[in-house]
């Protein structure tokens, strides 16, 4: 383990953008995350664990350090004819476990293939795609206090989930370092094709379902059709979350705008963020979708992903977001609220 200083993070991050760490550490196991907490440099300064950098957003240099997470494994604890217990240690990547379990047509984390980042960042915003979260097969999260180093259980309802949310990404934030969860799997699972794009791509294609991996391929391709690649063009994925809204307020909505798409989700309707950027634009008569400063812009497939064409600075990103979020709420008077984590 060795303490590097004033570390580039432009290739840790993937909008890419290029920032410097004042202290920069890798750690590998648990047995070095215990030596780093005894570390003087550690202990001094402010502290935050990374992992793929794909919820990221740097708007300025970080006067601390930063700790790259790279603590890999994949255990089984237990099963039976029905069900697995697995552990991940948190710097496996999240698709990788995936291909783990689809391999064993293990059921529940198939509909979450190839999204990008680490085990240990799912829980962080309860990851979510193609009609499944993984609060829905998470048991529990393993986590250091990064302050005394002390490690402590969190059991699925302690970390209090919600909809690309949980304790860590709020009451929690930066206070713990999550260094595994373990997942209860189906061996006997069905698949889930709720989500209606999912649904129409299996019978447009006449895909006949299997096995679990045949839904992770599935995904995979509707999401690289969908979803700008990193190594291509820097994003994060959806920068805003969706809205979610009642009955009556939709209702209202769709009076003003009754071509404003909506989902029922979990009692509620969830109106596409996308949506309401593209009807907002800098300019009366303008659209957000594809539009472009500088080197930063609203992606052209996809208006909830901001994209850095290049040299793009983290505060170009965010002050372009700020607007994004003005113009929405000027017009459909709801509020944008970012899903990146802002630096
Ligand atoms: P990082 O960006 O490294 O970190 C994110 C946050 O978590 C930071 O605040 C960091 O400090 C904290 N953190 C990281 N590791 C730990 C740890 N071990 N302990 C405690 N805190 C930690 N997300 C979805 O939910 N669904 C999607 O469909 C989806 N699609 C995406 C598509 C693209 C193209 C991209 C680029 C991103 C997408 N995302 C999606 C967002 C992203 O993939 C997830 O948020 C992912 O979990 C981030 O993992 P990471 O390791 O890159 O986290
Ligand atoms: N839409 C538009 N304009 C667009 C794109 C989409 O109007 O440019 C509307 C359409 O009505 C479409 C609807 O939005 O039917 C939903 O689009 P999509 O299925 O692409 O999903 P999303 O709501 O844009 C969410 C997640 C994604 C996740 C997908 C699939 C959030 C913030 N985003 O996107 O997660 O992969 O669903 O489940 O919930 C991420 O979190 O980074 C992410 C990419």
């Amino acid at each position: 383990m060795k303490i590097l200083k004033n570390y580039d993070l432009k290739n840790l991050n993937t909008f890419g953008i290029p920032t410097k760490a004042k202290f920069f550490v890798e750690i590998t196991g648990e047995g070095e995350l215990n030596e780093l907490f005894k570390e003087p440099l550690y202990i001094g300064h402010e502290k935050l664990f990374l992992g793929e950098g794909s919820n990221v957003l740097f708007t300025k240099d970080w006067g601390g350090i930063v700790v790259l997470n790279k603590i890999k494994g994949i255990e089984i604890l237990e099963e039976d004819s029905e069900n697995i217990l697995i552990k991940s240690m948190s710097g496996v990547i999240w698709h990788d476990l995936v291909s783990f379990a689809v391999d064993h047509d293990y059921w529940g984390i198939e509909n979450l293939a190839l999204i990008p980042g680490t085990v240990g960042a799912a829980p962080m915003q309860n990851i979510g795609a193609y009609g499944a979260e993984l609060k829905n097969v998470l048991t529990l999260v393993e986590a250091y206090n990064v302050n005394t180093g002390e490690k402590r259980i969190f059991s699925k309802e302690e970390c209090i989930f919600g909809y690309r949310d949980s304790i860590f990404k709020n009451s929690l934030r930066n206070k713990y370092f999550i260094s595994a969860i373990t997942l209860r799997l189906s061996k006997t699972g069905k698949p889930n094709t709720s989500y209606k794009i999912l649904k129409e791509h299996l019978e447009k294609n006449k895909i006949e379902i299997k096995n679990s991996k045949n839904i992770s391929d599935a995904v995979s391709e509707i999401r690289r059709s969908k979803l700008p690649d990193p190594r291509v063009i820097g994003n994060a994925g959806s920068f805003f979350k969706n809205v979610f809204v009642d009955k009556d307020k939709l209702a209202e909505l769709r009076r003003l705008y009754p071509a404003m798409p909506f989902f029922e989700e979990d009692g509620l309707s969830k109106i596409p963020s996308a949506w309401l950027i593209e009807q907002c634009g800098p300019a009366n008569g303008t659209s957000w979708k594809g539009y472009r400063v500088g080197n930063v812009g609203v992606h052209h497939k996809q208006a909830l992903v901001l994209v850095n064409h290049g040299d793009g600075r983290g505060q170009d990103i965010k002050d372009l977001a700020l607007q994004i979020i003005a113009s929405v709420k000027e017009k459909f008077g709801l509020e944008l609220a970012p899903e990146v984590n802002l630096i």
